[in-house]
């Protein structure tokens, strides 16, 4: 499945195909990296919050000893979800037969196993997957033998705590979630250039430099980040007084964004995730300095969410283009649209 040369994208079919998909959930979203939440979520002993990877779900356990600890939310008895929403309980009972889980996900007990007998309770665990954080967030990988979290991050940790960012220091403000008509790679794309942003956000253009010698594009193994400039004479209704001076633009193969706009210290951090071949899910979880004036958080949100709904509005069509199935592929620029490029490597290569 080769793609052609650098300056093609992937086969448009890839877009709408279930098949793509369930390769996509076997390969990438069953075995990488992810962000799970926050560890603010889970901060108690006996705290527990249903979440997703992907496809895959799992809840965040903060067990007696406050070790955290993420299990595929999966009974053993016949697959049903156990944990729904977030609590506080000693033990995660399934609310189809009432097997019954510890913190540490051991199976305790399962009604009428001990009067019927065939069910060797100590074999049949909750599947636990691999948790890992960085600062107050919470990666899993399904995969038991990925590579450490901090591989996976390079260096990002280092580039926004240099850029004014205390990640330990920032206040929760609010999860924004969205439902997306379109795939998740085509969500992944549009974020991954700003080629379109001089056409198609003409508010986030008047504050950031989107021009390309000032806008920067790099690529590393598995990291693509764009860095922007303010403009030399910012016009827009966004204040970029603080002490961060460019913002800092994130991709984490194969799901992971994390913004930094320029003005006071501020992160945004979230998945991307196909629900289904033209349906995607994602959210972002929005942190600011504690010190923050509420009116600049308004701003810096309402900001935020323009650009969102744009984008929307931009992948929403592009999605309907490419699955009208007469042409076979598009185009890509070699130097705007290189991180473009990068990502659809990965894929392939992630794929092969
Ligand atoms: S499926 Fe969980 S107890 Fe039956
Ligand atoms: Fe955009």
């Amino acid at each position: 499945m080769a793609v052609g040369g650098a300056t093609r994208t992937l086969p448009w079919s890839w877009y709408v195909d279930p098949a793509a998909l369930r390769l996509e959930q076997e390969r990438i979203f069953g075995r990488l990296w992810q962000y799970a939440g926050r560890t603010d979520e889970v901060a108690e002993p006996g705290s527990f919050r249903a979440t997703r990877v992907g496809h895959v779900p799992v809840v965040l356990v903060r067990d007696e000893e406050d070790e955290l600890r993420a299990f595929l939310n999966v009974c053993r008895h016949r697959g049903s979800i156990v944990c729904e929403g977030s609590g506080k309980r000693s033990t995660l009972q399934c609310p189809y037969h009432a097997w019954t889980y510890g913190l540490d996900g051991r199976l305790i007990t399962a009604p009428r196993s001990n009067r019927e007998g065939g069910i060797e309770t100590s074999d049949l665990g909750l599947l636990q997957l691999r948790a890992e954080t960085w600062g107050p967030f919470v990666f899993v990988s399904p995969d038991a033998d990925a590579g450490p979290l901090a591989d996976f991050l390079e260096d990002v940790p280092e580039r926004i705590a240099s850029a004014g960012v205390d990640v330990d220091a920032l206040r929760f403000l609010q999860r924004s979630e969205s439902e997306i008509r379109a795939n998740w790679k085509i969500c992944v794309e549009n974020f991954l250039e700003c080629y379109h942003c001089p056409v198609a956000h003409p508010g986030f253009s008047a504050v950031v430099d989107v021009s390309p010698d000032s806008y920067l594009l790099e690529a590393t193994t598995n990291r693509m980040s764009q860095y922007g400039p303010p403009r030399p004479e910012p016009r827009g209704a966004y204040d970029l007084t603080g002490e961060v001076e460019r913002g800092q633009f994130h991709f984490l193969f194969p799901n992971t964004v994390i913004n930094v706009m320029p003005g006071r210290p501020n992160l945004s951090i979230g998945p991307i995730f196909p629900l289904e071949p033209e349906r995607t899910y994602r959210h972002l979880d929005y942190l600011v300095a504690p010190d923050a004036p509420q009116d600049w958080i308004e701003e810096l949100l309402a900001f935020d969410a323009q650009v969102g709904a744009e984008d929307t509005r931009l992948v929403e069509r592009v999605q309907e283009g490419v699955r009208s199935g007469l042409i076979d592929e598009g185009r890509l620029l070699p130097e705007s649209e290189r991180l473009v490029a990068h990502f659809q490597t990965l894929l392939v290569d992630t794929l092969a």
